[in-house]
């Protein structure tokens, strides 16, 4: 018998205690021996069929020598990074969907856990049951990732498109998001982006070997986006979509960033929908390779905290090809990227063409929608200036 303690009991924490309890014969039959949660902490009790496992006493699932693989399913940073430090300094394995504390300690906790001879594991960090760091870090092993973007976060998603589908208010939609428990706790951090900025970190981090540190990644979320310009990209063909983008730079360096885009129908990304995520790595081998799936929720959360648990324990010493350099240098601004912009401007095609010289109108009705050609970011804040700017995207090419 294998025994497990969950630490947290939200969506996650309640995902990985069904996930192992329902799925226990598959779980037994591929780990050799039963898996059983042994403990559950919580600050306060609740009523519920796991309620005989619940303490609210951290040090006994510390001390317990029969615990050999705890999950935090806490999330946020203080308690989550002092529960992890102490499981991985027991010699326990840790196993987490904690994006943040990932983004922002990772490298740290990775490096205790080399040294205690354990692992941390944190594949539903990122595309919750996609299964992408794995592909990331042992399928694409032999190239070199010079990109990595895609559809991080679940609730934005969800947003999007029900304003798409049914013209849905943008706080009814995160209402709905809420009670699917796709949002974060505070589901500011999935509106305005840094949700998907934690998880484009721990991409960048795992595919260019160096950290990415969440605070110098610039970040916007979709609060900006009106159903306006939903609409005239939508007749225009392309979707707007939140995208996290990683890239390494021609002379080494490495940005990323999170922002609202025009995507063209044709476009995969264009028809990933609802909770769903989709994430594409590009190795100078492979070329585009793309994952898709559930980006968000408690059983697909859980289907990839469980994974981890299971390879914890059969991963014969440890996952040694997860981890990367404490050093950030390096990172440039992705105002250097090139990209066609998308404008809606109050003015006339004749202001935006003094702006960008040669522009695609999609919509002159007293307002003006326009993709100028290939710019930088920063030449698009310069020629922009002269303009009444309502909204501005980048459009992925
Ligand atoms: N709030 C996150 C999302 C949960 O909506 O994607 C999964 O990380």
């Amino acid at each position: 018998m294998i025994q497990i303690a969950i630490l947290g009991f939200g969506t996650v924490g309640t995902g990985v205690a069904k996930v192992v309890a329902e799925n226990a014969r598959q779980i037994e039959r591929k780990l050799g021996e039963p898996l059983q949660v042994k403990a559950i902490l919580v600050r306060s009790f609740k009523d519920s069929p796991f309620r005989q496992l619940m303490t609210d006493d951290f040090q006994r699932i510390e001390e317990d020598g029969a615990i050999r693989v705890v999950v935090e399913a806490i999330g946020g940073v203080e308690a989550a990074y002092d529960y992890t430090k102490r499981a991985l300094s027991a010699g326990k394995h840790v196993v987490t969907a904690n994006k943040q504390l990932v983004a922002e300690r990772g490298w740290e906790l990775l490096a205790l856990a080399r040294r205690k001879n354990v692992n941390y594991l944190f594949e539903a960090s990122v595309g919750g049951g996609i299964p992408i760091l794995h592909p990331l870090t042992q399928c694409m092993a032999a190239n070199r990732i010079d990109e990595v973007y895609g559809i991080l976060n679940g609730t934005t998603n969800y947003i999007l498109t029900r304003m798409v589908r049914t013209g849905a208010f943008f706080s009814d939609a995160l209402r709905e998001a809420q009670a699917k428990g796709y949002a974060e706790a505070d589901p500011t951090a999935d509106v305005e982006g840094l949700d998907a900025g934690r998880k484009i970190c721990i991409l960048a981090d795992l595919a260019f070997g160096h950290q990415v540190d969440p605070d110098g990644v610039p970040i916007e979320g979709i609060s900006r986006i009106s159903l306006r310009d939903v609409k005239v990209a939508q007749r225009a063909g392309y979707r707007v979509k939140l995208l996290g983008r990683a890239v390494r730079m021609p002379g080494g360096g490495r940005t990323a960033y999170v922002a609202p885009h025009l995507i063209p129908e044709d476009n995969p990304l264009a028809g990933v929908e609802d909770v769903f995520n989709a994430v594409v790595l590009r190795g100078n081998a492979t070329g585009e390779v793309m994952f898709y799936g559930r980006g968000a929720g408690e059983l697909p959360t859980a289907s990839a905290c469980v994974a981890d648990v299971m390879e914890a324990l059969q991963a014969s010493p440890r996952r040694e090809e997860i981890g990367w350099s404490p050093d950030s240098a390096g990172f440039e601004d992705p105002l250097d990227l090139q990209t066609r912009y998308y404008f809606r401007i109050e003015g006339s095609l004749a202001d935006a063409a003094m702006a960008f010289g040669q522009v695609e109108v999609l919509s002159e009705d007293g307002e003006t929608a326009f993709l100028t050609d290939p710019i930088t970011g920063r030449d698009a804040q310069r020629q922009s200036r002269s303009l009444n700017v309502l909204s501005c995207m980048r459009v992925l090419a």
